[in-house]
């Protein structure tokens, strides 16, 4: 947790937002709770709300918040544990030295919200909430509100007001991420120096999932540990590491202070890239420095996107795999066939930051509107940049047979894409390589101490030891 008085700013910061948006009532935030996995004993992993993480900073179930905009008072709504609860669970410090710890003045036991809810909602005050992500949430909120769709009945200004504040991330959220890369760093390189034929990849992702466990909260999404990279996320690692095949790692450690990680190698299994790998290989690699030298202030990231489809086009024609006009291409959307999805998206307390909160407003500016092309519509960061902004930079490509067939059957790309050559690469799989990135006053710097190896020497040089 932070300190104190970031909590207090923070959620002056919210309330100043609410009124210069000339809104008026309350905000509710309401924490998670546990969420039984088989029964109401044995939960999943506890994980708090990401926005309550940042405005309330209190690392527990069952919790809920009211803010005033009008007058300014906070409440805590929450309960003391009892002597049913000290048995199984220990001592816990009150409720109120946990309001103290991040300045909120009031508190009230958690059964009290409904009558605080139902008060306000009798005196037609707005009542302002976040979209919920867990289905508890909702259930609360619909109780509470009498509300049918939490998701629509949110409140706009209230998501747009947090957005802003998330996406440009404090000193000290860079820091912490900082912190989570360098684990990310840590538990890729145990993953890349575990690579061995004939191990099951299961055996890689315990290894490196111990890393993350040992020394921060976990990872921060499903590892992704597959020699069929074409597969964008996939999730099974049943398979025997073969020779000969390119092996996708995808993963990410949150920190205990839970922000995220989140990079992508592949690895040659042998150790050393066949000829055809290096030149795809190569070709990934030159369009994730590419975009990581055009990301400054000023740029949007679509037009980062846009020209790393480029170039990557421009490396497939040399291979003899597309053919025609380069900007024909990117209007027409080719290299979807080969990364059908977006450079890359903001990062931060989430792994995919704030993507709860609605994906187009978190990813794009009032004046930009989403792509329906198969690639570019998955872009969930197309902003124009500015100093502050945690976003990856990942680049693919991906030999995915059943969408090449279905461009083929459907005629889709026939005057630019050479499918007799493309039938040559359906055993190919898919290479990803990203890096975590802060957009700085002129520029940009890869998060971690160290970059991870990348370019194909570097990785072949990281294997061989
Ligand atoms: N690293 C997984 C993703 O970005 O979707
Ligand atoms: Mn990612």
């Amino acid at each position: 947790m932070f300190s104190k008085d970031v909590y207090i700013r923070r959620r002056q910061t919210l309330l100043a937002k609410m009124k210069e948006a000339g809104q008026s009532g309350l905000i509710l935030f309401v924490g998670n709770a546990e969420a039984p996995a088989q029964y109401k004993d044995n939960c999943y992993k506890w994980r708090q709300d990401s926005s309550w993480l940042y405005f309330m900073g209190l690392d527990e179930p069952l919790m809920a918040a009211i803010l005033d905009i009008d007058s300014g008072s906070e409440t805590l709504f929450a309960d003391d544990v009892e002597i049913d609860d000290i048995i199984w669970m220990g001592p816990q410090p009150s409720v109120r030295s946990k309001a103290d710890a991040v300045g909120i003045a009031h508190t009230a036991p958690y059964g009290a919200l409904g009558q605080a809810i139902a008060l306000a909602r009798k005196s037609a005050r707005k009542i302002h909430f976040l979209p919920p992500s867990r289905y508890y949430n909702t259930l609360k909120l619909m109780e509470l509100l009498g509300c049918q769709q939490t998701g629509k009945e949110a409140s706009e200004a209230l998501v747009k007001a947090v957005i802003s504040m998330r996406l440009i991330k404090e000193d000290i959220e860079i820091e912490a991420i900082d912190a989570a890369c360098a684990l990310g760093y840590e538990m890729h390189s145990v993953a890349r120096d575990s690579i061995a034929i004939g191990l099951v990849e299961q055996e890689i992702v315990g290894k490196m999932e111990g890393v993350a466990l040992a020394k921060g909260w976990g990872v921060s999404f499903p590892t992704i540990l597959t020699q069929h990279g074409e597969t964008l996320h996939n999730h099974g690692h049943a398979a025997v590491i073969e020779p000969g095949r390119l092996m996708v790692i995808d993963a990410g450690v949150e920190s205990n202070e839970h922000y995220a990680s989140d990079f992508t190698r592949t690895y040659p299994t042998s150790g050393k890239f066949t000829a055809r790998q290096r030149e795809i290989y190569q070709l990934v690699y030159d369009c994730n420095e590419l975009a990581f030298s055009l990301t400054r202030p000023g740029i949007t990231y679509r037009e980062v996107h846009l020209a790393t489809a480029r170039k990557m086009l421009e490396g497939l024609q040399a291979l003899g795999i597309v053919k025609g006009d380069l900007d024909e291409m990117v209007a027409e959307g080719i290299a979807g066939l080969f990364q059908p999805h977006g450079l890359g998206h903001n990062m931060g307390l989430d792994v995919h930051d704030m993507e709860d909160l609605g994906e187009n407003l978190v990813g794009y500016d009032p004046d930009q509107t989403r792509a329906t092309q198969l690639g570019l519509r998955s872009l969930r960061m197309a902003r124009r940049l500015v100093p502050g902004h945690v976003i990856t930079d990942e680049p693919g490509i991906y030999f995915i047979p059943a969408l090449i067939e279905k461009f083929k059957k459907e005629g889709l790309g026939k005057d630019f894409v050479n499918y007799a050559k493309l039938e040559s690469y359906y055993d190919f799989g898919g290479i990803r390589i990203e890096d975590d990135v802060l957009v700085t006053a002129d520029g940009a710097r890869r998060l971690g101490p160290r970059r991870l190896p990348a370019s194909p020497d570097e990785v072949e040089a990281a294997m061989a030891r």
